[in-house]
């Protein structure tokens, strides 16, 4: 004789058949997931400030975030997070890079300065003088990304006027409105190099 189906053991069928169903995907998710977290890491060995530097990052993690996150460098500021204001400017094998655009794992190898690696012990670096000699900063937040963009800028010859300055220097965004004073600081300091 056929089993009586009444509505509660009809609705507690379907869930049983329903959530089976649901529950196949969300496991197999899960599972790719974890395989995805485990073959997602990149080793890396980098020279960060002259120091050799070995570190094992997720391939999603962004130069900026590595240097704070994972080696503690946090003079390099972030800002927007999306390469529109400079703040996390630093060197790649000498150019200047906004490093919140760009993978750590993309740069397996290479030679990274940071604003920590600029002075040379207790003997600031000359732009970093000059950005106090001439008072090229007020809240200090866009600073490091100033001076190392700076950096680039002088090195890469574009120090011929402050007009020039003004435009190499454009993707350096400062919110206190220090400019008259960075391009001050980045001209003393391209005279002295
Ligand atoms: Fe990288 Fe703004 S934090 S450009
Ligand atoms: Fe404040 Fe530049 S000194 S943002």
């Amino acid at each position: 004789m056929r089993p009586e189906l009444n509505r509660r053991t009809f609705v507690g069928a379907s869930f049983a058949v329903t959530g089976a169903v649901a529950a196949g995907p969300l496991l197999t998710g899960c599972e790719s997931h974890e395989n995805t977290d485990s073959s997602n890491t990149a080793r890396l060995r980098l020279h960060v400030n002259g120091q050799p530097a070995d570190v094992t990052v997720d391939t999603r993690t962004s130069l900026l975030d590595m240097l704070r996150e994972d080696l503690g460098l946090t003079g390099t500021k972030k800002g927007c997070d999306q390469g529109a204001c400079g703040a996390c400017t630093v060197l790649v094998d000498g150019t200047r890079i906004n490093s919140c655009l760009t993978l750590a794992a993309m740069h397996d190898g290479a030679e990274i300065r940071t604003i920590e690696g600029l002075a040379d012990g207790d003997r600031l670096h000359p732009l970093q003088q000059a950005f106090i000699d001439t008072d090229a900063f007020q809240c200090g937040y866009c600073t490091s990304g100033q001076i190392m963009s700076g950096v680039g800028c002088i090195a890469e010859g574009h120090t011929g006027s402050d007009a020039e300055i003004r435009e190499w220097m454009s993707g350096n965004i400062c919110r206190c409105g220090a400019y008259t004073n960075i391009v001050a600081a980045v001209s003393k300091a391209a005279k002295r190099a």
